[in-house]
């Protein structure tokens, strides 16, 4: 026992759940299916099994997850006008409060046939999320977690996004620290036992920057270039980490 394991409980049952509905999801996100109808799912899985969307209502957000459609970076807005289609790929972000825990979690989905190129992307991506989580440790410092990603990704050619980072969650949806996904090894805070965070590199085939849609929320590439995402929900131990949000059936990046 250890004065978080209390809390790291609560995160394993909230990270369970949003682990589970994007399991759910993975065989409804297909061809013809609008981004609306993934909405509709997400919401009634989360509520049937004892949890809460935190998006839904969250400083406005009108909907339960967010659907981040190719040259969407995040926080795209389901929408029944939004069909998914052949060669698309689509991030889904997931967040479920427990017993006022949160579990923030997302993985990209394919529709159909992916462009090679689409599919670098992606995988660059998830490894890059990977890479990070696998070095988590007490006296490892936030600067590593964003130099193991901004090094494997520029070494492709890819581009690490600025203006979204990871965050601090637990009772809390966003809370200190911001995760920088980009940085240089052996900088800023030190990771202690206990504490909890996303990491959720976005990260685009051009260049990094973002621009937000007069909706308010929606994020895209100012050069519309394509953007992937992953997100997991992790927590340090004595000796390593705990990923919360990591799948049941085995998911991890596409194909599932
Ligand atoms: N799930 C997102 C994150 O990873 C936040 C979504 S906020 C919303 O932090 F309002 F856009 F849903
Ligand atoms: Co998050
Ligand atoms: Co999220």
């Amino acid at each position: 026992m250890n004065n978080y394991s209390e809390k790291f409980e609560k995160m394993r049952i909230a990270g369970k759940l949003a682990s589970d509905t994007l399991d759910m999801l993975t065989t409804n996100i297909k061809e013809g299916v609008s981004t609306d109808y993934i909405d509709k799912l997400g919401y009634e899985f989360i509520r049937d099994n004892g949890g809460y969307s935190a998006p839904l209502y969250y400083r406005g957000f009108q909907k339960s997850l967010c659907t981040s459609l190719n040259h969407v970076v995040c926080h795209g807005i389901p929408s029944k006008e939004k069909i998914l289609q052949e060669g698309d790929a689509v991030n889904v972000d997931v967040t479920a409060i427990v017993n006022e825990y949160y579990g923030d979690t997302s993985r990209m989905f394919c529709i159909g046939k992916t462009p090679i190129k689409l599919i670098n992307l992606i995988d660059a991506t998830y490894e890059a999320m990977m890479r990070a989580i696998r070095i988590l440790k007490p006296g490892k410092k936030l600067g590593d977690i964003g130099y193991e990603i901004q090094s494997h990704v520029e070494e492709k050619g890819f581009s690490v996004v600025r203006d979204f980072c990871g965050h601090g969650i637990s009772n809390t949806f966003h809370e200190s620290p911001n995760i920088l996904h980009y940085g240089n090894k052996n900088t800023g805070m030190e990771l202690k036992a206990g504490m909890t965070f996303t990491i959720e590199p976005m990260i685009n085939a051009g260049k990094f920057d973002v621009k937000v849609l007069n909706d308010g929320w929606t994020a895209v590439t100012k050069d519309k270039s394509l953007s992937a995402q992953f997100e997991h929900t992790v927590g340090i131990t004595e000796n390593g980490y705990e990923i919360f949000t990591e799948s049941a059936k085995g998911y991890s990046k596409p194909p599932y």
